[in-house]
């Protein structure tokens, strides 16, 4: 036998030895494993788009500690200041990127109205660009890269609307997807989380993870079955919020119209029974999306604290906003329950030595077709001018 075959059998036991080792030590030296001294038990992670801190209920329950948060809503801001004792810092435009915190996970669900469907379609018809072609929100990604640049923290947790990843024929998508493997080289997956498993919404949401090592990692396993809308409704809502006679009949009116057209649904009339349709932000304008039916009476819209209720919050979360704002606010938000899971996943991700997970990983890569095989795609260009800001 060649000396060159022992050398490399020899090496494969080592390998194997190492591997097994790592896989009986103590749950994972964090110190050793982490150049940067991440605890991945208490990972510090920023918040930005934070709205009303859904990432941060969830990443705080698996131990994170928030160390930097932005949003320039300052009804958000104040919902956010109310619930956990900080104000978010504003526009993340103004911010340089040196001032951010170190952090160990990035959390962001960036603006997705310029990728929303409904989002593309008002842009077109007030003949606005949309995707990274609306100026002021487009490029809103951008601003999430170039912290993932200057920070490197060990893994990221993006959230945006379905649609991300079909917008502009999926040439929106490959460039966030190119920009964040190629360009900064994070080991991206990817997945479409419908939220209907644990609350009583159809929401589907797409989520990013990112790791700067190669980490073994899948999404959180969802049950079948979710909860119906009668668990989270309120028991004597106030009257206000039945419909008044005019509105329904307007919204009747309107629903006949579109059907004789054959388009649209119309109004989403669901009972105790049923899944509601996404709450979506402007849920404030007529409730149309989801009207609850009521016995002898015109249909209701959801309270507000039925719809903190239908993304996951608990009831100890303050709502000190009009009711105006609160649709607004619950509307743009993440499922609580959703990002939890996520978070743990990450959290358990992050836990695992880098050894193990590359190796698991290249072992799964083969097997792997599409979404995962993006991760192969040419370098994207990165817009280099960005860096300008970290010397404010
Ligand atoms: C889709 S929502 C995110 C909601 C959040 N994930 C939550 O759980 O409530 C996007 C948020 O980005 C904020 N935003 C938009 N442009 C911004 C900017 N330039 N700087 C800071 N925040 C911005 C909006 O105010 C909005 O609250």
């Amino acid at each position: 036998m060649s000396s060159k075959v022992t050398k490399a059998k020899k090496a494969t036991r080592e390998k194997k030895k190492a591997l097994t080792l790592a896989e009986e030590a103590t749950p994972y030296n964090y110190e050793a494993l982490a150049p940067d001294k991440m605890n991945p038990a208490k990972p510090r992670f920023i918040d930005l788009f934070c709205g009303i801190g859904g990432f941060r209920i969830a990443f705080e329950k698996v131990g994170g500690k928030c160390v930097f948060s932005s949003d320039y809503d300052k009804f958000s801001q104040q919902t956010y200041e109310a619930n956990f004792g900080d104000t978010p810092h504003g526009d993340i435009h103004g911010v340089a990127v040196a001032d951010i915190p170190a952090h160990d996970i990035l959390c962001g669900g960036f603006p997705c109205q310029p990728f929303s469907i409904a989002g593309v379609s008002k842009k077109i018809s007030l003949g606005r660009g949309h995707g990274f072609d609306d100026v002021k929100q487009g490029n809103l990604f951008f601003s999430i890269a170039d912290i993932l640049d200057f920070h490197r923290p060990a893994a990221f947790v993006l959230e945006n609307v379905k649609n991300l990843k079909g917008h502009d024929k999926g040439k929106t998508f490959k460039i966030i997807h190119n920009t964040l493997t190629q360009h900064l080289g994070y080991t991206v997956y990817h997945k479409v989380i419908d939220a209907q498993s644990v609350v009583p919404q159809h929401r589907e949401r797409i989520f990013l993870v990112g790791f700067r090592e190669w980490r073994h990692f899948e999404f959180p396993k969802f049950p079948e079955e979710g909860p119906k809308l009668v668990s989270i409704l309120e028991a004597n809502p106030d009257p206000k919020y039945t419909l008044t006679d005019h509105l329904w009949s307007y919204l009747q009116n309107y629903a006949a119209k579109h059907k004789a057209a054959g388009n649209g649904f119309g109004f989403g009339l669901v009972t105790g029974t049923s899944t509601t349709r996404t709450l979506s932000a402007r849920y404030h304008k007529d409730g149309s999306e989801i009207l609850i039916a009521q016995r002898g009476k015109n249909p209701r819209r959801l309270t507000p604290r039925e719809c903190a209720r239908l993304m996951g919050y608990p009831d100890s979360y303050k709502i000190e906003v009009s009711d105006t704002q609160a649709y607004r606010q619950f509307g743009n938000s993440v499922v609580v329950p959703v990002v939890e899971r996520i978070a743990y996943a990450v959290s358990k991700a992050l836990k695992r030595p880098t050894s193990e997970a590359e190796d698991l990983v290249l072992c799964d890569k083969k097997s792997k077709e599409g979404d995962e095989a993006m991760n192969a795609q040419k370098p994207t260009n990165y817009p280099a001018k960005k860096r300008a800001r970290r010397k404010k």
